[in-house]
């Protein structure tokens, strides 16, 4: 039979504090507050930080690095870095070599297994992101990096050294990690490679464009990394023709390319953003003349199909939908 009330236990009853009454949490709470004054104490002085091993360190030339690191060694020697830094002047910072990039690396010979005393850019690294990217923007602040800082990339907690890899000559241009521009960014855009892959697309794929004939990576003063002043003038560069100027303008168009096209695929004919007639649709009511929905005879194959879906639909009489040069080309006709 079950006890309705078992009788609490005289032990606890006789010491109603929390600790007692609850053996664990007194431990828990213990172990936490011990825990919590230990991580205040000083760090011990025979595991020095990056910042005092660095600070602590003498630069030792690069034939001491490659004595261990002959490997490295080798793929570096045949980078943009190394054919310019040989000539480099004494004592300029591009004169250091390896050191240039990885500081000072005499502490890191005491001990090469801790990491903590060589600056590294490696997943395991314990060199800060910020760190590692200052190093590199020492030389090559300005420029295209202008806007680095603030960009999405660097928001995002990007080091240099997730585009480039300074230590081997695997791209023609631009020490990146991959043989191409492309496949350094697909590395991590995986919906953009598919949004390549679509039955209508910029010919990025075939090779005629990469991602940076419209981002800049490093940062731009537009959004998502555009590196022209609005979506328009990025489009105009290779689609003059599109500019215009026209006689009869067609608002859309001058407003944003983007409210009819993808920029980078779609399933639909001329990187469209939708099907004809409703990309028409989605805009223009039936004032005028009816361009409503239609019927099921309607459609093509139907036993009236409607002219405005056959073929070039909307088009087949509005037909310069960008805008029109024609005297009487008011309706795109012409
Ligand atoms: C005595 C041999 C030796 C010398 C000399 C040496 N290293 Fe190393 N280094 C090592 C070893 C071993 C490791 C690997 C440690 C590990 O795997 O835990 C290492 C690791 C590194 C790493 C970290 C790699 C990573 O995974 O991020 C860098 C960077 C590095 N060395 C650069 C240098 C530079 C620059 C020099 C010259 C200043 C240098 N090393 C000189 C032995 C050496
Ligand atoms: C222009 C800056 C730069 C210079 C100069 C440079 N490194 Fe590196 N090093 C890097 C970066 C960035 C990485 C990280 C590469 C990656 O992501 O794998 C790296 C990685 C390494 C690693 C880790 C293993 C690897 O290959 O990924 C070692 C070891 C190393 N460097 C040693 C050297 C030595 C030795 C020299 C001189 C011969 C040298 N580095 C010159 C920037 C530099
Ligand atoms: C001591 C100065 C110095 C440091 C530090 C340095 N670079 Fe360079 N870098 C140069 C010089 C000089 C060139 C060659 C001239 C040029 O193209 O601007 C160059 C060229 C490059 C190029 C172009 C290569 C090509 O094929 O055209 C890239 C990419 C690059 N550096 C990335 C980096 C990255 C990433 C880092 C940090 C890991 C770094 N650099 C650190 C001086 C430096
Ligand atoms: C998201 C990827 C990415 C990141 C992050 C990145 N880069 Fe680049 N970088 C590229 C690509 C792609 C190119 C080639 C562009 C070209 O050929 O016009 C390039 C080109 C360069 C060049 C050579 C052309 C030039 O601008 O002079 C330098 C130098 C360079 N990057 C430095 C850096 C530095 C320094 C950082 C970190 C602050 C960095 N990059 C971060 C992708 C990146
Ligand atoms: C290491 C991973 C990584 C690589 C490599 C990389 N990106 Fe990114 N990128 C990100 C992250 C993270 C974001 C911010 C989050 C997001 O919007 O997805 C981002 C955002 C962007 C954006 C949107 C920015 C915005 O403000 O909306 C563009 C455009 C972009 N990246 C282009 C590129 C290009 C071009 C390359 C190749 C040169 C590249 N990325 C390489 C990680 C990466
Ligand atoms: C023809 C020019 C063009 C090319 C080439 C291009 N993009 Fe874009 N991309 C754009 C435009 C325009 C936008 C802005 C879309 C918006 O504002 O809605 C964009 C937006 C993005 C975004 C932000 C998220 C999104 O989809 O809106 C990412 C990430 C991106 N592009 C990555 C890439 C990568 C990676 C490549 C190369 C594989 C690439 N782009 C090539 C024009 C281009
Ligand atoms: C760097 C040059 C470049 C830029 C910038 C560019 N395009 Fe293109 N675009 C091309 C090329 C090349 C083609 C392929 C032409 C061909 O195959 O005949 C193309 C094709 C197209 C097509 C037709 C696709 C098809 O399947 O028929 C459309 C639509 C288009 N671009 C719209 C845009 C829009 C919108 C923008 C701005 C977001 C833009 N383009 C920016 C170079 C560019
Ligand atoms: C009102 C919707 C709309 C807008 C806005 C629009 N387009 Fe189009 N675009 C179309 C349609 C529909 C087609 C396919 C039919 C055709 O060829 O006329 C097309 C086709 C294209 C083509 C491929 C055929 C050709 O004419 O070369 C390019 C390139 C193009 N557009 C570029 C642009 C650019 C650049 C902009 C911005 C300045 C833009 N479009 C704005 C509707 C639009
Ligand atoms: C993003 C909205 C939008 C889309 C999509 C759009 N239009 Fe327009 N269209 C407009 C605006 C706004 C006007 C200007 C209306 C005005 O001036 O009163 C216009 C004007 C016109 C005119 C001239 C009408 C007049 O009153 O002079 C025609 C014809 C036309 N569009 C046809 C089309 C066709 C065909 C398509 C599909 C290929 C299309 N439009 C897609 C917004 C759009
Ligand atoms: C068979 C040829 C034809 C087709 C197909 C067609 N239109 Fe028209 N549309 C015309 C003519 C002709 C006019 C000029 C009427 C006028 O000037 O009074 C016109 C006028 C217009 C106007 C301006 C109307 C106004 O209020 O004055 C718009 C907007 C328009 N059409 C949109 C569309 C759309 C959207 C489609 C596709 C659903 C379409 N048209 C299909 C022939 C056509």
């Amino acid at each position: 039979m079950r006890k309705k009330n078992p009788a609490p236990n005289p032990q606890f009853i006789s010491f109603p504090f929390l600790g007692v009454r609850y053996p664990r949490l007194l431990l828990w709470v213990s172990g936490l507050l011990l825990a919590i004054s230990c991580s205040e104490l000083p760090k011990q002085s025979s595991q020095p930080s990056l910042h005092e091993a660095q600070a602590a360190a003498d630069y030792v030339g690069e034939q001491v690095c490659a004595s261990c690191h002959q490997l490295e060694f080798q793929h570096w020697s045949h980078t943009a870095h190394a054919n310019i830094f040989q000539q480099a002047t004494a004592q300029t910072l591009a004169a250091r070599s390896c050191e240039a990039c990885h500081g000072p690396g005499s502490e890191h010979l005491i001990n090469p297994t801790d990491l903590n005393r060589i600056v590294a850019f490696t997943r395991r690294s314990l060199t800060p992101i910020k760190q590692q990217n200052a190093i590199c923007l020492q030389c090559h602040r300005g420029g295209k990096r202008i806007h680095w800082p603030g960009s999405s990339h660097q928001n995002n907690d990007l080091s240099c050294s997730d585009c480039h890899n300074p230590m081997a000559k695997l791209s023609r241009q631009g020490l990146l990690t991959e043989n191409s521009i492309n496949q350094t960014c697909f590395n991590c855009h995986q919906q953009q490679r598919a949004e390549f892959r679509k039955r209508s697309h910029m010919p990025l794929p075939e090779g005629k464009m990469s991602c940076v004939d419209c981002h800049n990576p490093h940062g731009s003063a537009n959004s998502a990394l555009l590196n022209a002043l609005t979506i328009n003038q990025l489009c105009y560069r290779c689609h003059s023709e599109k500019r215009g100027p026209f006689i009869w303008e067609h608002a859309p168009v001058r407003e944003n390319c983007l409210n009819c096209h993808q920029a980078h695929g779609s399933n639909h004919e001329s990187l469209l953003v939708t099907t004809r007639p409703f990309l028409c649709q989605s805009c223009h009511s039936n004032r005028g003349h009816p361009n409503d929905l239609l019927t099921t005879g309607q459609l093509p194959g139907g036993s009236l199909p409607d002219a405005r879906l056959m073929n070039r639909s909307c088009q087949n009489c509005h037909l310069q939908v960008h805008g029109s040069n024609h005297p009487s080309g008011v309706r795109f006709h012409r």
